[in-house]
């Protein structure tokens, strides 16, 4: 058992999942990475999203140790047809030392669960390497009817 505790993110919570984003960049980086205006854009964006994007925290006691969110797209209304909507889940992090114990599979079912409540049509995210078996074995499967136009 993880010990951990899935709960909505609130704007209480806008510096425990700064750093837990920090904690994810400096583990690739391998360092820690100077920059003081991180956290106030943090902050700014995290209002900014805050409208359609919906945040899951994972705690241990009072530590945060991992996250995930869900943005809704809706669809233009089409008349006569109900109204669609659908599900990107994206910024899925667990902090290094509380890996596979299933606190991830708790986040990705916090959504699942939610994506459900809300009749979305679809889910879609861009797994990273690594993650591929994770997400495969909560039903995802690779996507063979989206384009996508790398820019950068
Ligand atoms: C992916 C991640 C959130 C899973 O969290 P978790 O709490 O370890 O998840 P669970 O315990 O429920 O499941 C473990 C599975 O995660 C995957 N996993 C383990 N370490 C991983 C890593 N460093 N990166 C990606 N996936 C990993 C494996 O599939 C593992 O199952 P397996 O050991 O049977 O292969 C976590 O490993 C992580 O934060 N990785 C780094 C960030 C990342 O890649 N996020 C995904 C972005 S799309």
């Amino acid at each position: 058992v993880s010990g951990a505790r899935i709960r909505l993110a609130t704007k209480g919570d806008v510096a425990a999942l700064a750093n837990l984003r920090r904690a994810w960049v400096e583990e690739y980086a391998g360092a820690p990475i100077d920059d003081d205006r991180y956290e106030s854009d943090f902050a700014d964006w995290y209002d900014a999203e805050t409208g359609r994007r919906t945040t899951w925290l994972a705690t241990v006691g009072a530590e945060a140790v991992g996250m995930l969110n869900l943005t809704e797209f809706r669809r233009m209304p089409q008349p006569g047809v109900p109204r669609r909507r659908w599900g990107y889940i994206a910024n899925v992090f667990v902090r290094p030392a509380r890996r596979d114990l299933g606190i991830g599979k708790q986040l990705l079912d916090a959504a699942l669960a939610e994506a459900a409540e809300r009749g979305y049509v679809r889910l879609v995210l861009s797994p990273s390497a690594g993650s591929m078996p994770f997400y495969r074995r909560a039903g995802f499967v690779p996507a063979d009817s989206l384009l996508v136009l790398p820019l950068r």
